[in-house]
């Protein structure tokens, strides 16, 4: 039975890790080290997605070449991850010769091909990961990732899953970075139809629930057309769950009978938004951001100019569930301003309404 996750064989809480590997392999030990409270360097020739991201996000060193001896120096633990068996032996030897700790993630088994192809048709399974930490990925969700060949997964995703993926289930990053790495939607959708037609079980793993600005729609209807089954598993909304790990009702019966949640990719006057700014000033529920850290000050601006009180209390949190969440209390009037003196990066969600201002004592 598998651990519930890559447990360091120590505890490296401030202590310098270094993980050999930068593909898909490296994501579940970098994601686990980082919770531990590692301080994580990656070396890899080849550098994914998402591993970029998170080491941007987390003041994680990457070099993006082979391993050297003098990578070892000061290091407290190794941690072979390039998911490939000679790559990794070459590591475990140089630690070996050093005298320093290393360990294997689970995962590291070197099946000799790659997913088999079987007849039939597979199916794809859309599952919402929630907003990061492994603990709010639903049981049935983890189940998934445990029996999928194939796994397409992207930044925001509960990395550390992948941990218990099957040793021989491929993993597929289709990470899309804010201003960064980018694959387009039609090519997710037409990586999870080309593995479902060669007979294997896809999970498309998120993060938060697919079908709150997670494109899942999108995607099963991609699936539909190719005549493929498909299942959809609920996530946890970073929409809800973000407020709520920075101990924010949404709701609260002396303050507010609902919530809305909104994009801020396109902010107020934007050729492509749909958002009625003027009836959110005015709706008098709690306003849920979502991809607004770059247009808070437009989406501010907006709902000031409607009416909207500039003490109104508003919050922003980051990384909501992550080693690094952050969260940032102002009043409408100034968080934009000092969400961004605060250094708050995607992902972040912010909430303005009366409840912002929530103090459970
Ligand atoms: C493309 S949307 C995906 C939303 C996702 N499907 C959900 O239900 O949470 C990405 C946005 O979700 C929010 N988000 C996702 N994970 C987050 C987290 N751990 N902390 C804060 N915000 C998060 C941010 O607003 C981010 O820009």
């Amino acid at each position: 039975m598998p651990s519930t996750s890559f447990a360091p064989p120590l505890d490296v809480a401030g202590h310098r890790v270094l993980v050999c590997g930068g593909g898909t392999a490296a994501l579940a030990p970098i994601r686990v080290l980082l919770a531990a409270g590692a301080e994580v360097t990656v070396v890899g020739p080849e550098i994914s997605p998402t591993v970029a991201d998170l080491a941007a996000r987390n003041r994680v060193r990457v070099h993006a070449r082979s391993l050297l001896p003098g990578d070892l120096d000061g290091v407290a633990l190794v941690v072979p991850a390039a998911g490939e068996a000679v790559a990794d032996e070459q590591a475990l030897q140089l630690a070996r010769a050093r005298g320093v700790l290393a360990t294997l993630p689970r995962r590291a088994a070197y099946p000799a091909a790659g997913p088999e192809t079987r007849s039939g048709t597979g199916e794809v399974i859309l599952v919402g990961g929630g907003p990061g930490d492994l603990s709010l990925l639903t049981l049935g969700g983890l189940d998934a990732v445990r029996r999928a060949d194939v796994i397409v997964t992207d930044r925001l995703a509960p990395l550390a899953a992948l941990e218990q993926a099957r040793p021989d289930a491929v993993i597929v990053d289709v990470a899309k970075i804010p201003r960064g790495a980018y694959t387009s939607q039609q090519r997710i959708n037409a990586i999870l139809v080309e593995h479902a037609q060669s007979g294997r079980t896809v999970v498309r793993l998120k993060g938060g629930d697919s079908f709150v600005f997670g494109r899942g729609g999108e995607e099963w209807q991609a699936c539909a057309a190719a005549g493929i089954p498909v299942t959809v598993l609920p996530g946890v909304s970073s929409a809800t769950a973000a407020p709520a790990l920075a101990g924010i009702p949404l709701t609260h019966r002396n303050h507010t009978q609902g919530f809305t949640v909104v994009s801020g990719h396109a902010p107020p006057g934007d050729a492509g938004g749909t958002v009625d700014w003027a009836a959110l000033a005015r709706a008098n529920t709690t306003l849920v951001i979502l991809m607004g850290v770059a247009t808070l000050p437009a989406i501010t601006a907006e709902l000031l100019r409607h009416g909207m009180l500039a003490d109104t209390p508003a919050l922003t949190v980051a990384d909501a569930g992550l080693p690094g969440q952050f969260t940032v209390r102002a009043t409408l009037a100034d968080i934009a301003v000092r969400s961004h003196a605060e250094g708050i990066k995607p992902p972040a969600v912010t909430v303005i309404g009366a409840v912002a201002g929530f103090r459970p004592g």
